[in-house]
């Protein structure tokens, strides 16, 4: 798939995907209780400890900033699958929000989107100026790291586990995953033949499905199951950009905590932009669609992701 107007191929059949009034009102509930868990978590972990007072403060201040923890939630719900529950992983979920963070606050930066607000709030380097906010976005990744090891020793988690866990983070979020996918995404400015599909994969799937495989991982799934899991992953991860993209262009600002129109305005290769705004709802509810296919060797286990792929293509930030 590449840029220039291209026609998408969308299949008309495939899972149903829509959820029941009720089913809503159940997402919402998990979702407002995992949230709890994980800001308590961050909350617990971001210690201010030997880590100099600015710098300290310019990490919290973008955690902080109220983000939907998709990946933490994407983390616990994948351990639940192996019959994990949530406190054993909430370290790890911790871990990758604040890796997601940095991802964040980096992506922000001048030399990158230049994006004046985020999460509802001036971002980073606005406040706390540009040097600082690559150094807060390197502390957020470092200790990610740090607290996914702390994993090793914790009885019930094979270390081997623990380090394939590792691993996958450092794959997903490294120059074969996010970091690659933020390169081509910058290079699509000036070059309109790149691939948007492959760019949206890395940049956003890559971390997302890397998600999945820590809570398998360290939820103890089985390899058939961390299979499903990191499918579905990388479905839900191309669907939620496709989904930011079309937010960027039809979202609402005081919702989304972030500028609109952004993506045109620093001429990015997105979705709405390649296809139009209709075959990229369309193309996100096909890979949607694939997610929600990959669960089905989980059963029932795969009850909540299914839903939670399914809430997440109506989203309004
Ligand atoms: C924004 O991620 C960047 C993308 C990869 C699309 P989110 O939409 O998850 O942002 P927060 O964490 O809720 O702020
Ligand atoms: C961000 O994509 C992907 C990252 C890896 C951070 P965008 O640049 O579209 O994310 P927003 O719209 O700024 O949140
Ligand atoms: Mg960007
Ligand atoms: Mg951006
Ligand atoms: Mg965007």
């Amino acid at each position: 798939m590449t840029g220039g107007g291209e026609q998408a191929g969308v299949s008309p059949a495939g899972p149903t995907l829509v959820l029941s009034p009720q089913a809503r009102l159940a997402v919402e509930a998990r979702l407002r209780a995992d949230r709890r868990a994980v800001e308590d978590g961050l909350d617990r972990l971001l210690g201010a400890n030997g880590v100099p007072p600015t710098l300290h403060e310019a990490m919290r201040y973008s955690v902080f900033a109220g983000g939907k923890r998709l990946r933490p939630l994407l983390v616990i719900a994948a351990a639940e699958v192996g019959g994990t529950a949530a406190d054993a992983v909430l370290p790890a979920a911790c871990a990758v929000e604040l890796v997601h963070t940095y991802s964040l606050v980096h992506d922000d930066l001048p030399a990158m989107d230049d994006s004046p607000t985020r999460r509802g709030r001036p971002t980073c380097h606005v406040v706390y100026g540009d040097a600082l906010a690559v150094l807060a976005g390197d502390g957020l990744q470092a200790l990610g790291f740090d607290l996914l090891a702390r994993n090793a020793g914790v009885p019930g988690i094979a270390p081997d586990r623990v380090v394939r866990a590792i691993a996958a983070l450092a794959t997903g979020i490294g120059a074969r995953g996010m970091v690659g996918g933020q390169t081509l995404d910058l290079l699509a400015a000036r070059d309109r033949s790149r691939d948007v599909r492959e760019i949206h994969r890395l940049k956003t799937g890559a971390l997302i499905e890397a998600c999945l495989r820590i809570g398998g991982l360290l939820g103890g799934a089985s390899d058939a199951a961390l299979d499903a899991l990191a499918r579905y992953g990388a479905h839900v991860g191309l669907a939620f950009q496709i989904v930011d993209d079309l937010l960027d262009v039809l979202g609402d600002e005081t919702a989304l905590g972030k500028h609109t129109g952004s993506d045109a305005a620093q001429a990015k290769l997105t979705f709405p932009g390649v296809f139009g705004v209709t075959a990229a709802r369309e193309l996100a509810q096909e890979a949607t669609a694939q997610a929600v296919l990959a669960l089905e060797p989980l059963g029932a286990r795969g009850r909540w992701l299914h839903d939670l792929a399914i809430y997440l293509l109506t989203r309004d930030r």
